[in-house]
């Protein structure tokens, strides 16, 4: 009998319920996998261009390892380094064969060899070159990544791999990769190893300058240090080499293989060094149960046996020179450079204009799997025995993709040039081409309630555990943003800082009309941190050409961005909430500023603390509104000027859930909470609901609008206005405050 078939939507649900939430997979759900091919458990075929980060170089299910997988399973698996078996001399001795090295330590996962090497070189530093008790010191690459145990994610210089892992072993030094000068000044009379990879992988596949791995080597014999490398990604043909270091015609001391020697069956590694090094593990000194096991060394033999035979090696070289060949002739103002060798190639992207995860989203929807790393770099490492069909496949997939996010041309007009459409329209449904929008929101990586500044905050109302909360702020807010995507928006994403919670609510950063920023001045101690970081973001994106100016409000005013001034395109009008987080006073600014009609609304319910909670201009000029959230003056200034008929009063159960604060893309409206009386009255007046939910991060005060900053409103009129409105005698705007 065969298992019943789980259902994709059903199996991330479980994962995300049961599974730690250290890792952000992409929405597929696989089932099965042969050669460079993948399917998902609806029958959809992937093109596998990430190879499980290298683990994959032989293609899925190859025969000739399932086949020794099965037999040696099946004649004996584990037995434990107590005693001898047939199958582990051969392994390591192909092992030293192919590296020119001496003795191999075999164990199972990546970072435990790491650890191995740590140990072989600390001994050596000791033992052999006389190093003072417990004064050794391993050199370290910026940048690097060597796995992620406590003492080798002390030594990264990457936050989030640290952050309270603490505390961290001592004992490594930094240097900037690549920078032979830098190599030279971190090592001194306690330098026992440079540890480093040959090209960085997990940094952005980072290839240092030509000669530096020989400089080093150079280097290395000069000081009576051990270069010792890390090749568990880069091993193994990748490069189109057997070995990164053959490129540069050196020899380590030590090297560190893993990922591909298992076959991509099982977690196989090793340490392999020469004699000198090596000989100073005694029996006892170090060790691992499932290392070197009979079924790891039979697979891991018949690993290299079936990259020679096949030709790997230099199959990689060549698909890699097509690949990189075919990726550098790509015009697009996307990509800001190519790099990588053999089958191993980085593209770095314009953050500015396309997040590498979006893109990696978007071309898994088209049957590519690929990954995003740092943000900007998408890598393409396929299964060595790709056939090059399939690469040419999966590299037309890619450019289509980009083409997806291309800006359009850069228009002259007579003022400053303007960036119009920020990628081309998606069709959604129907095959309705959707308008495209602009947004900005804020990483939610540091989201949690650690003060209460509002009445959301109260734990009563939310009351999850911490991690719950986080993780349904991430998973909440990804799906967001996912949405937004689906429906055509293009996304610039602020990093997350660490100590500023509330960064995710991008609403609050200011306001941008016409590509003037309006930044935020917080009232409340808690939020004021923020601004640095927003002034920071919205002048990197001035330089980029996506918004023009940027002003603060006058000192002595507070103001808090978008969540208090809601743009009303239909009545020319911009509403601006005042009486809890904003000054009233603000709203002549903003008049003054945009030269544009501002209504002013006084907030009474502390729970609707900014506009946004409790008013939502739909684009059809419906608004939708929580009414007793306003004054008596307020509430006829709404009247007055929205129009009775244009109103959708939300219930009290949907404004506590933050319906209210929604986001309208085109006739799609996007809502974290929605009652069936809400969504059909939104329908009744030709809207699509979307109802993203966000699980505790809601009741938290996490809904769409206050996520989430439109960047490309306009002033520039409508057709037809619902309610035009007049200018003063003065010629100036006009203002009304309740
Ligand atoms: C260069 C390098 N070293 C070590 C490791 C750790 O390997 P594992 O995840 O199998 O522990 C990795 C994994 O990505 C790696 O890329």
């Amino acid at each position: 009998m065969t298992a019943p078939r789980m259902n994709a939507a059903k199996a991330i649900a479980l994962e995300q319920t049961v599974a730690a939430p250290n890792y952000a997979p992409l929405p597929v759900v696989l089932e099965s996998g042969q050669g460079e091919w993948l399917t998902d458990v609806d029958g959809r075929r992937y093109l596998d261009m990430m190879s499980a980060y290298s683990a994959v170089s032989h293609g899925h299910a190859h025969p000739r390892l399932v086949t020794k997988l099965v037999e040696q399973a099946q004649a004996v698996a584990v037995t434990s380094r107590a005693y001898h078996t047939a199958a582990l001399g051969p392994f390591l001795q192909k092992v030293v064969e192919l590296t020119g090295l001496d003795r191999a330590l075999p164990a199972s996962g990546g970072a435990e060899s790491v650890e191995t090497a740590i140990k072989a070189a600390r001994r050596w530093g000791y033992r052999v070159k006389g190093i003072a008790a417990d004064r050794a010191e391993i050199v370290v690459a910026r940048g690097n990544f060597h796995g992620r145990s406590s003492t080798i994610v002390g030594f990264s210089t990457e936050p989030s791999y640290r952050a309270d892992f603490g505390p961290f072993a001592p004992g490594f030094r930094h240097f900037d990769f690549g920078d032979i000068e830098s190599l030279a000044a971190a090592i001194d009379e306690n330098t026992c190893a440079v540890l480093i990879e040959p090209i960085q992988g997990e940094a952005g596949i980072v290839v240092p300058p030509d000669g530096f791995l020989r400089a080093a080597r150079k280097l290395c014999d000069e000081r009576r240090v051990l270069l010792i490398l890390d090749e568990v990604q880069s091993g193994l043909g990748r490069t189109g080499r057997w070995f990164a270091f053959q490129h540069e015609g050196v020899r380590p001391d030590g090297l560190i293989l893993g990922k591909a020697l298992g076959g991509g069956l099982l977690p196989v590694s090793c340490f392999v060094a020469t004699n000198e090094v090596m000989e100073l593990f005694e029996p006892g000194s170090h060790g691992s149960t499932f290392g070197g096991n009979p079924l790891a060394a039979a697979v891991g033999l018949e690993a290299l046996r079936v990259i020679e035979d096949e030709g790997l090696v230099a199959r990689s070289a060549a698909l890699g020179a097509h690949l990189v060949e075919r990726l550098r002739s790509i015009n697009s103002r996307l990509i800001r450079a190519v790099r990588g060798r053999g089958l191993w190639v980085g593209v770095d992207l314009d953050p500015a204009l396309a997040s590498a995860r979006a893109v990696v989203e978007r071309m898994a929807e088209r049957g590519v799997l690929t990954k995003d790393t740092h943000e900007t770099v998408i890598r393409f490492a396929p299964p060595l025995t790709i056939q090059r069909a399939a690469l040419d496949w999966g590299i037309d997939m890619f450019i289509e993709t980009l083409r997806e996010f291309e800006p359009a041309p850069v228009r002259d007009t007579d003022a400053a040039p303007v960036l119009v459409a920020a990628r081309a329209a998606r069709k959604v449904d129907a095959g309705a081409a959707k308008p495209t929008a602009r947004l900005m929101m804020s990483a939610p990586d540091f989201f949690e309630v650690s003060y209460r500044i509002n009445p959301w905050m109260d734990p009563s109302t939310w009351s999850v555990s911490a991690d719950r909360l986080a993780r349904d702020a991430r998973n909440g807010w990804a799906e967001l943003k996912r949405t937004y995507e689906a429906l055509g928006a293009s996304i610039e994403v602020q990093r997350a800082e660490r100590g500023l919670p509330d960064m995710v609510f991008t609403a609050n950063a200011a306001v941008v009309l016409d590509r003037k920023v309006m930044l935020a001045r917080f009232l409340c101690p808690e939020r004021q941190g923020e601004e640095g970081h927003n002034r920071a973001f919205f002048e990197a994106l001035c330089a980029r050409g996506l918004v023009d100016t940027i002003v603060a409000p006058p000192q002595g005013l507070y103001f808090e961005g978008a969540g208090d001034a809601i743009w009303d395109r239909s009545r020319g009008l911009l509403w601006t909430g005042y009486g809890q987080r904003s000054s009233r006073a603000m709203q002549d600014v903003l008049a003054e500023a945009y030269g544009v009609a501002t209504v002013a609304l006084e907030l009474v319910d502390p729970r609707f603390y900014h506009l946004d909670t409790c008013f939502c201009v739909l684009p059809r000029g419906d608004i939708l509104w929580f009414k007793a959230a306003f004054s008596p003056a307020g509430q006829a200034l709404v009247e007055e000027f929205a129009g009775r008929d244009k109103l959708i009063e939300a219930s009290e159960e949907d404004a506590h859930h933050l319906a209210v604060n929604s986001v309208s893309l085109g006739n799609d409206v996007v809502l974290c909470h929605a009652s069936e009386r809400l969504r059909a009255q939104l329908r009744e007046r030709g809207y699509q609901p979307h109802v993203v939910s966000l699980d505790s991060f809601n009741r938290s005060g996490g809904a769409a609008y206050c996520l989430t900053l439109r960047l490309d409103l306009s002033t520039r009129p409508e057709a037809q206005r619902v309610a035009p409105l007049v200018a003063d005698e003065a010629g100036s705007a006009l203002r009304i405050a309740a």
